[in-house]
């Protein structure tokens, strides 16, 4: 293997490290916890893992955390009525509802009902808006965040004027991640399902973010050799009759091209439990500020 690996589970350490050093000042100057609301409607297997980790890593921090589950056929009205109480609750200072939420919820309508200030996934209309006006201290989607951390520690300095190319243009990623990148000064292109060439305009990026949800979609020739790449893509598929977890990127094939490459698992997603944690902590001085 040629490129060297970029190892979200270090790096999610020290980002939970700083959290909790951050949080442990706080407690001894006289203050209560940052706490997080955790919402989790119905009994998907993944969204569980996801909470259960999101909450183990609060604990980690020091951060307090309260988790409502809510029965699968949970009324979209009840739901908001819940994120209405946590707004106005002065000790709540995140709230998370774990997407996706039953086909019965708007999902949009949920976002819109969570206080923007307490919106620590950075999904809310008014915080998109900010990040995309270019506000400091804003609240910005956890993962496209965790991916600006793994490029700033890969490429230091080196990042302004680089060429990004994220594959994929949703809301949770590939949009943020591209204003989070071109307010590093890079050069941004969003590529998607119905992009044309999208082959050729992968092969022109010196960093390459894959957030598309399909397993194994990204080979190695669609890589410029010596680009960075980070595999937001988390797959379940079977081979060989056994079940893997497998990115968005051909892995083995793509790290013989590339200069660095995160692993999946252990790479983009760790950071995003730790950049949820570190929006907790900025939500809440946002609101004591
Ligand atoms: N489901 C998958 N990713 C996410 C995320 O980042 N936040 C929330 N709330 N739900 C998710």
């Amino acid at each position: 293997m040629r490129a060297s690996l970029i190892d979200g589970k270090a790096l999610s350490a020290e980002v939970l490290a700083d959290v909790e050093q951050q949080v442990s000042a706080l407690i001894e100057q006289g203050n209560a916890a940052p706490c997080l609301a955790v919402v989790l409607v119905g009994e998907d297997p993944a969204s569980q893992v996801y909470v259960r980790n999101k909450l183990l890593k609060c604990e980690q921090t020091g951060i307090r955390s309260i988790e409502h589950k809510l029965d699968v056929d949970t009324s979209e009205a009840e739901l908001l009525t819940l994120l209405a109480q946590l707004n106005g609750d002065a000790s709540v200072n995140g709230i998370l509802v774990q997407l996706p939420l039953p086909k019965h919820i708007d999902e949009q309508k949920v976002i819109c009902a969570i206080d923007p200030r307490k919106d620590v996934d950075g999904f809310h209309p008014e915080n998109m808006g900010l990040l995309l006006s270019g506000a400091k201290e804003v609240l910005v989607p956890c993962t496209p965040l965790g991916c600006l951390i793994m490029l700033q520690k890969t490429l230091g300095d080196q990042l302004s004027g680089k060429h990004v190319v994220v594959v994929g243009r949703s809301n949770i990623v590939g949009k943020p991640a591209a204003l989070l990148t071109l307010q590093q000064h890079c050069t941004v292109t969003i590529v998607h399902s119905r992009t044309a060439e999208i082959e050729a305009l992968c092969r022109q990026a010196d960093i390459l973010i894959v957030a598309v949800g399909r397993a194994e979609m990204v080979t190695a020739d669609w890589v410029k050799p010596g680009a960075v790449v980070l595999d937001v893509g988390i797959n379940r598929i079977e081979r060989d009759g056994k079940f893997r977890l497998v990115g968005d990127v051909a892995f083995d094939q793509v790290a013989e091209v590339a200069s660095a490459i995160t692993p999946v698992p252990g790479g983009v997603g760790p950071m995003t439990i730790a950049c949820l944690l570190r929006n907790t902590l900025q939500a809440y001085r946002n609101q004591t500020a």
